[in-house]
């Protein structure tokens, strides 16, 4: 094939590298504005998570992070905990094989101690599953606090000042990233929520201290690749300045 034949076959992608997270906000209301159990939002939900993941490589997203539970959402009936749990597992187990042959890498973030052992052995397959992939990287964050996460690397550079194997100078912001949970990924370059809502909500606040952010009112379970096409449309023409000057 010639050189020119194979820049035709190739899909387009702007921003090769383009790492977005998202807050995935507003399964419950979904469900509830049609009189529906809130389990049935997630459920749709799960199906929107499937379709977008597909649509990164097309849509340029290297790296898509996703918000699936919180550590404030333990506060939740144990029915709609039990649902979200067994749908993660569901996900995990029905795509396995297309994260494969699609080469999506995927890791968990977040604390799994309070998970059951069964869904994390779970995810300690799927991530040693696919981990030779590297087309397309998803992270999904459950049990995950912004708090929490930036804690928890505290606490472990702290016992390596204690141990001597570090002093507290070497602890710069490159250091304290390679503590979190995200040490493999580049910092997000834009957040989206769904549903309206404007907060952040303890996600990445480490990570995303210069990430742009786009809030939708668009409920996550109407959420889909071409939203997403929308947004990035728009993420496009804004100008990242990282804290300097425009030229
Ligand atoms: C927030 O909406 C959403 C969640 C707490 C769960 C997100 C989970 C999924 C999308 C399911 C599948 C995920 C994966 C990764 C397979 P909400 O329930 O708080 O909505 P509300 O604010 O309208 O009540």
């Amino acid at each position: 094939m010639s050189l020119d034949q194979s820049a035709q076959n190739q899909t387009p992608q702007p921003l090769p590298g383009l790492h977005v997270a998202v807050i995935m906000d507003g399964n419950g209301r979904w469900a509830q504005n049609r009189g529906w159990p809130r389990l049935v939002g997630h459920r749709k939900g799960a199906e929107r998570v499937r379709e977008l993941v597909n649509a990164c490589p097309d849509l340029g997203i290297r790296y898509l992070t996703l918000y699936a539970f919180s550590t404030e959402n333990w506060k939740r009936s144990t029915e709609e905990i039990m649902g979200l749990m067994s749908l993660f597992a569901r996900y995990i187990k029905r795509e396995a094989g297309r994260m494969n042959s699609e080469g999506v890498r995927m890791r968990v973030i977040g604390d799994r101690s309070r998970l059951a052992p069964k869904l994390r052995a779970l995810f300690d397959w799927i991530e040693t599953e696919t981990e030779a992939n590297d087309r397309m990287f998803l992270t999904v964050a459950i049990n995950y606090g912004g708090r929490d996460e930036i804690r928890r690397a505290v606490q472990a550079v702290a016992r390596d000042v204690a141990s001597g194997a570090l002093t507290p100078d070497a602890v710069s912001d490159t250091l304290l990233s390679g503590y979190l949970d995200t040490s493999a990924l580049p910092d997000p370059d834009l957040v989206v929520r769904t549903s309206g809502e404007t907060r952040v909500s303890n996600f990445l606040l480490w990570q995303a201290a210069y990430s742009e952010y786009v809030f939708t009112p668009v409920l996550w379970p109407d959420f889909s690749p071409e939203t997403m096409r929308l947004i990035l449309d728009a993420y496009r023409q804004r100008e990242r300045r990282f804290g300097g000057v425009t030229p």
